[in-house]
Order: C-alpha cells, then structure tokens, then sequence
C-alpha cells in the first residue's frame, strides 16, 4: 500500500480522499517532518504546506517519488535536489487565490480607515474620532505585480471600487492584461502613478529585492506599498532608510523570516505586519487539500504528470 506522510495541518479532505482510494496515511501536524521521516522511510509522497522538504529528508526516503505543495509557491522544496533523485514536485496553483486576495482587501481598507489602532484605542477607553481621518479605496489608482492567479482574481475584487488598474507581469500578454481591466504598465511607472501596489511575485533570486531603494524614491506621497508574495521582495532597509528620511509612505505585508518576527525590519518599518495569513481560510485550506489528494491519485493511478512543476520559480502565485 503507497504510504504518504501529511506532516501538516491541513484539511481532512485530503486524508480522506487517499485513504479511499487505498494509500495508508500518517498524518500529523505536530512531528517535525525529519522524526516522521525517520520513521517511515517507506513513504512514497509528502503533502506539505511551509514544512521544509530537504535534500536530508529526501534522502531518509528512498522509496519518495512526489512531494505536493499545498499551495502556490514551492520555495521550501529543493527542487533541484528533488530532480536529481527523480522525486517529482507539485503545487496546487489557484486553490489560495482567493483567500489572499480577499487579505489584501481587507488590509487595504483597514489601514486606509485606521481600524487596527482605532480598535485598540477605542478598547483602552479613548474616543479618538477626529484622528483617524481616513481615504477611500474608490477610484485609486492600483498597481499589481504579478497578474497569475492572485494577481487576476485581486483585479476582480477591486473592481466594484472603480479604480484604474495598472499592471506589470512578464509572462501576461498585453492583450490578456487590457482583457482584464488591467493597462499593462513598467515597473517604474506603477511606482510613479500608484496609489497602492501590491506584489503577487515569487520569491528566490529573480525578485530579490525587486523592489528597491530606486523604486521606493518613485512612490507618491500616501501611496502604501503591499507585500504579501515572500519575504525578500522588498528591501526593507531601503524601505526603512526612506521612511526614516520622511517619505510618507504605508507598507502592509504579511511575510517576514519565520520565528523573526519583532526583531527584524519587518517589524519597525511595517505598517500592517500579519503573519502570513493569506492562505489561511478554511475554504482555502480545503480546496488545497482536495487538489493535492486528486493530484496524487491521477499522478499514481492514471501517471498523470500535469501538474508537475518544471521550473524554479513558482508560476501561478
Ligand atoms: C502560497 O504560496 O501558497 C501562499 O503564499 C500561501 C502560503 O504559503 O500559506
């Protein structure tokens, strides 16, 4: 019987679905994966969310053939050690699009209106009207970098605010950019124009500190940068280095180094600083589930390799 590990806290579905079809499942979220491993060196496939998948994991199971991302981006998987052991890497692109795009609506209009700190404030007995003035989302003017799944479905859930949407993504052909709503744009220039931007790119070595000293010196005055693709995207430093000289600019993110958080420049130059939580709704967290079982059924039974993934870079964040 295939056996697969699930070291994750992710949806029953899963579980449910690949104990049907036959394959014997551990699942346990509380493990670390390296003890798991070691204990079931005859696993054939891992479902994993952030767990880091090794090349001294993948060398504890000699029997691995698939490693499933639950989720968009794969950069806690070494793909490059997975190729080289012929052990097959997938994510679930689209199944936490709306999740995220939905947290970069609600941290947009929560910092526009000031919610978080009026609510604390309110909380400790003051009744602070008249400082927390303030702005509209409607007709802003909305840069998004990226435009693969999140970066698609955020246009659409901006689009009852009636802003004017730019839009930068290599891989979007301007027709498919203009289709949407979306005035494909430079970088440069969504700096410039923007009210808001927001970032939907992979992380790793072509989007580190994509957005640098440079662009920040472009951003308007008010404009409010959003970060929620990976930590490294963004120079905080420079961001913090600009802020510090009396750039008046917001920034929201929800990434920053696991177990760091509150030490590093996350946390002094942030305006909004979540805990990575876009991906962190129960509708999400089961469509992830049911994709990734389904998955690893047609990959098994039928040898069915659509959704492997073939580059480093994660398409479909
Ligand atoms: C993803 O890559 O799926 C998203 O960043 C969400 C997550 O990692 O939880």
């Amino acid at each position: 019987m295939n056996k697969v590990l699930i070291p994750t806290k992710l949806s029953d579905v899963a579980a449910n679905t690949l104990k049907t079809a036959g394959y014997e499942v551990i699942q346990d979220a509380d493990t670390p994966l390296d003890v798991q491993a070691a204990s079931h060196p005859d696993t054939v496939a891992l479902i994993v969310r952030s767990e880091k998948v090794t090349p001294e994991i993948m060398d504890s199971l000699p029997s691995l053939k698939l490693v499933i991302r639950a989720g968009a981006g794969y950069d806690n998987i070494d793909i490059v050690y997975a190729r080289k052991k012929n052990v097959d890497v997938m994510n679930t692109p689209g199944a936490n699009s709306n999740a995220v795009a939905e947290e970069v609506m609600a941290m947009i209009l929560a910092y526009y209106r000031h919610l978080v700190q009026a609510d604390t404030t309110t909380r400790a007995g003051l009744w602070e009207k008249k400082k927390y003035m303030g702005s509209e989302l409607t007709k802003k003017t909305v840069g998004i970098i990226g435009l693969g799944n999140i970066g698609r479905n955020l246009v659409k859930r901006l689009q009852g605010f009636e802003p004017t949407l730019l839009g930068y993504d290599h891989f979007l052909a301007r027709q498919r950019a203009l289709n949407i709503g979306v005035t494909p744009t430079s970088i440069e220039d969504i700096f410039s124009q923007c009210d808001i931007i927001t970032l939907h790119v992979p992380g790793g070595p072509s989007t580190h500190h994509m957005v640098n000293a440079e662009l920040i010196s472009r951003m308007k005055d008010g404009a409010v940068l959003i970060n929620c693709s990976r930590y490294g995207v963004v120079d905080e430093e420079a961001l913090a280095a600009a802020k510090a000289a009396g750039k008046t600019i917001g920034y929201l993110t929800d990434v920053h180094p696991k177990d760091a958080a509150g030490e590093k420049p996350s946390a002094a130059v942030a305006d909004l600083l979540l805990p990575h939580l876009g991906a962190n709704t129960r509708e999400a967290n089961t469509k992830a589930a049911k994709r990734a079982a389904e998955q690893m059924v047609a990959y098994f039974s039928d040898g069915d390799t659509s959704c492997v993934v073939n580059g480093e870079s994660p398409n479909g964040l």
